[in-house]
């Protein structure tokens, strides 16, 4: 037995080798000239003009998403970065030279050569919110109450983004109920109500909203479901629902330099889950969250080796609802904050002045009707299982598996919490 275990996960192990160069931080690995490496071979996965479009909002969103869960040390994140991508980009039409050059680069739009970068977008948001996917997405450019916008920038914005830009009328009641129902709308009703004020002083606001409730392509049993152990660090343990499978087929690899298991669950609509889980209960992700880009999960998904494991993974439901403004602030966007030039809009000088996010994520035992699960089923070729309980904090990936999008980001070190 022993020498299976060894052999399973010996080949179970990820290599590393084909996507260091591109994974890692340029400070801690020596870039390919310096050690006369070949220069690899674009995958190309990444020549498909609205892959690589997603690779790089995924790029932004992986860099958003390291902001934010450096401010928030000991708390969930959760993050559908496509939405704010969204936002940006659309914005960007209205932006002059300097200042459309700064959304580029931080949307990573200065690393592909697209003429027509605006037109992939709609692309890929059709692609991504296509209705299988079970995705919502929606964003929104919110103006200073009164401000007179250019009707060609009205008309790019409809044209890529089919998105209207909303004027603010200086009535704070009329203009929350105003963005509360188009929140509502675009969601459809999934997302409740707000009760934050619309913030004072707002030039341009930039709201982005998401929600997303998963079904799994095999459904858990919800009598295998039951209260359990999660150890938030290694100290403290708390009673999540975890729901359960004694003969899960997952993509599972054992990545040794990242010291975490990393597994893959399919959804429904060509969408996967893909989970990152230390070696040992931390709510100190850093090392993962810092190799985290499209490239590297591109990689690691393409390595994953199908496996059974006995599963348990805790029921979710996680909501967020406020401020990205800081956020983006520390990332390379701060300019547009102070003093951009949006002369594309409007004669007036104009900056941002608010991002606003609202996101809902949830998964149940709930999978594609008419499936059984997978107890039911005789899997052949396995003779062994491995353990993979996601009873510790961990990171989720959400990944269009058609495009490699990046649709949801979450950093899970306590289920109970929304
Ligand atoms: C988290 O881990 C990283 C390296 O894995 C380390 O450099 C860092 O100091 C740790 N942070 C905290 C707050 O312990």
């Amino acid at each position: 037995m022993q020498v299976l275990v060894l052999l399973l996960w010996t080949g179970a192990l990820l290599g590393r080798g084909s996507c260091q160069d591109i994974a890692s931080n340029p400070e801690d690995s020596p870039s390919p000239e310096s050690t006369g490496e070949p220069v690899e071979e674009e995958d190309p996965f990444f020549k498909v003009p609205v892959n690589k479009l997603a690779a790089a909002i995924s790029n932004f969103g992986y860099d958003l998403y390291r902001v934010r869960s450096i401010e928030s040390p000991t708390t969930n994140v959760l993050l559908s970065p496509l939405s704010v991508a969204t936002a940006l980009s659309a914005l960007s039409l209205g932006a002059e030279q300097r200042t459309e050059a700064t959304i580029h680069r931080a949307l990573y739009y200065d690393m592909i050569s697209n003429p027509d970068i605006h037109s992939t977008y709609k692309e890929l948001l059709a692609t991504v919110t296509a209705p299988q996917k079970n995705l919502k997405s929606a964003s929104r450019i919110v103006f200073e109450r009164k401000l007179r916008i250019k009707s060609s920038f009205v008309a790019l914005l409809e044209k890529s983004y089919s998105t209207r830009p909303r004027i603010l009328t200086g009535n704070p009641r009329i203009d929350l109920q105003e963005i509360s129902n188009w929140v509502q709308a675009q969601m459809k009703g999934k997302i409740t109500r707000s009760t934050r004020e619309v913030p004072s002083g707002i030039s341009i606001l930039l709201l982005g909203v998401a929600y997303f409730k998963g079904q799994w392509v095999t459904k858990f049993d919800s009598r295998k479901t039951s209260l359990q152990d999660f150890h938030l660090d290694e100290e403290r343990t708390v009673k999540v629902p975890m729901m359960s499978d004694p003969k899960a087929i997952i993509r599972y690899g054992l990545d040794t330099d990242l010291n975490c298991k990393i597994a893959q669950l399919p959804l429904t609509g060509s969408m996967s889950i893909i989970f990152f889980l230390p070696m040992r209960a931390t709510q100190n992700l850093t090392m993962i969250e810092e190799s985290l880009t499209s490239e590297f999960v591109h990689d690691i998904n393409r390595e994953l080796k199908a496996v059974q494991a006995v599963l348990s993974i805790p029921r979710l439901k996680l909501s967020f609802e406020g401020e990205l403004t800081k956020s983006l602030q520390e990332m390379k966007l701060h300019s547009l904050f102070e003093s951009p030039d949006f002369s594309k809009i409007t004669g007036k000088p104009i900056k941002l002045t608010q991002v606003e996010h609202r996101a809902g994520f949830e998964w149940n035992e709930e999978g594609a009707p008419g499936t059984s699960t997978n107890s039911d089923l005789q899997p052949t070729g396995f003779t062994f299982s491995l353990d993979y309980h996601l009873n510790q904090p961990f990171i989720f990936v959400l990944r269009d598996t058609d495009t490699g999008a990046l649709l949801f980001i979450g950093k899970i070190l306590d289920p109970r919490s929304t």
